[in-house]
């Protein structure tokens, strides 16, 4: 009979302890308000990407139904739910973005990667991704890229921006 792997074993004790920072934060019979920061947690030390065994682990980590885990990593643009490349662009094409020319840099980007929305560089490199508002309408047009938010964008300062990615 094949061994049956517990949900525990699944998350690392270095994950394990980070998402017990987390949930240290609320009530002790709320663990579940700690679910988006465990799915941070678990997606980055799963090379970028969420699978069902992960979620499910953190859904039995947390005592929660397995469900409502699967609700917020499909609701929020920040989980991934397949791999995705080293980074991970997210160019914000919601309004503001949009009347300041979010068209003109989704545009350059898809030339200068040579892949559309939603696909990866054949190299894994790079991952293009359109999202909504990112909360950082001032700076529109913007986009993100991994943890950092570029503002103001044109074809140059794009330029710019992915020759000085690794
Ligand atoms: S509309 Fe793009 S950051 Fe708000």
């Amino acid at each position: 009979m094949a061994a049956v792997m517990k949900q525990d074993d699944i998350l690392s004790d270095k994950v394990r302890a980070e998402i017990d920072l987390w949930v240290a934060k609320y009530p002790a019979d709320q663990k579940q308000s700690a679910v988006m920061a465990a799915l941070r947690i678990v997606q980055e030390d799963n090379g970028g990407y969420l699978t069902t065994e992960l979620m499910d682990a953190v859904g039995d980590y947390l005592e929660m139904p397995r469900v409502s885990v699967y609700e917020v990593a499909t609701f929020y643009s920040m989980y991934e739910l397949s791999p995705v490349g080293k980074h991970k662009i997210c160019v914000c094409t919601n309004i503001s973005c949009m009347l300041c020319g979010s068209d003109e840099v989704v545009a350059h980007l898809k030339k200068r990667l040579g892949i559309g929305l939603g696909e990866t560089t054949p190299d894994g490199r790079i991952t293009l991704k359109e999202v909504e508002c990112l909360g950082a309408c001032v700076g529109a047009p913007m986009f993100q890229i991994d943890k950092q938010y570029f503002e103001h964008l044109t074809p140059e300062t794009i330029d710019k921006i992915l020759d000085g990615l690794d």
